[in-house]
């Protein structure tokens, strides 16, 4: 049995009919739209979580692994409210805080503490500030920051997974009509981005337990737009700019 790829006739770019370049061409400009709409819509969700404005890898790493400084109320003892009690008043709410949130244990030796301490700001009369003098207010702030749910993850992952197949299914459709000099270099054109799908779909599940896979998630990403690139750029040139490859070169496999 042959294997190796056949180089049966193909048409170019330029050889196709003109119907089929106005179809393939709004194709291309409507999803570079998208494309684009999606770019912001990945900044609007992501930026800002480490608390500066921009996107950055550590807002890829809270994103889908949560927040290492743990809960709001620890990271509040630990920074702003770090001067309204002592150490070992403090080192008690935290103890407090891994040992499970005990309503009995808040009662008998927490709350007295809120008491002193924080009930001038803290009392509930201020909407913007936690109560932290009843269980319930106070249980609002210990809730650990794990990142994304397991639920969500799979529901994105199926929606990307299925919906940038389409997409590269289509735009690879298109360019397949390009001429390269070099085939491989056309062919890893068109495999790359469904790489970068895996890559980058796997590595949001992996950054949820291992936070340098949040460099995985940002490489696939730019992969895969790198890719989209070349594709929309090269197809669009080629159909209505390039006049076709030089004769006696007509390998289009
Ligand atoms: C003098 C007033 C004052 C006292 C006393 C005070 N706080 Fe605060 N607290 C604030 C203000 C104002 C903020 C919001 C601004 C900030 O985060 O720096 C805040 C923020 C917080 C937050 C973060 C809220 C959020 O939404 O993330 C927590 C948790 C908190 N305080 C807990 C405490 C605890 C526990 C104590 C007692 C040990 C305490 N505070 C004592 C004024 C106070």
């Amino acid at each position: 049995m042959d294997m190796k790829c056949k180089n049966n006739p193909y048409p170019f770019f330029n050889e196709l009919p003109c119907s089929l370049k106005v179809l393939y061409t709004m194709v291309l400009l409507t999803m570079g739209m998208g494309y684009l709409f999606a770019m912001i819509q990945i900044y609007e969700v992501h930026s800002g979580r480490d608390g500066k404005a921009s996107l950055s890898v550590k807002d890829i790493q809270i994103a889908y692994r949560g927040s290492k400084d743990g809960s709001r109320l620890e990271s509040a003892l630990n920074g702003p409210m770090s001067s309204m009690l002592p150490a070992d008043e403090k080192e008690k709410i935290i103890v407090w805080i891994h040992e499970g949130v005990d309503q009995k244990k808040f009662d008998d030796a927490i709350k007295p503490i809120m008491q002193t301490r924080c009930k001038a700001c803290h009392d509930g009369s201020n909407p913007h500030l936690p109560n932290v003098t009843t269980y319930e207010g106070i249980k609002v702030t210990t809730a650990v920051d794990t990142g994304v749910s397991i639920s969500t993850l799979v529901r994105v992952s199926h929606i990307h997974l299925f919906g940038l197949t389409f997409i590269f299914f289509m735009v690879g459709l298109i360019f397949s009509h390009a001429y390269f000099e070099k085939l491989w270099l056309k062919c890893a054109v068109m495999a790359t981005p469904f790489l970068a799908i895996f890559l980058d779909v796997g590595s949001w599940w992996i950054t949820k337990v291992s936070e340098p896979f949040a460099y995985a998630v940002i490489i696939g990403g730019a992969l895969m737009g790198f890719s989209f690139a070349i594709q929309w750029t090269v197809s669009l040139y080629q159909m209505w700019i390039f006049k076709g490859p030089p004769a006696g070169k007509p390998t289009n496999g």
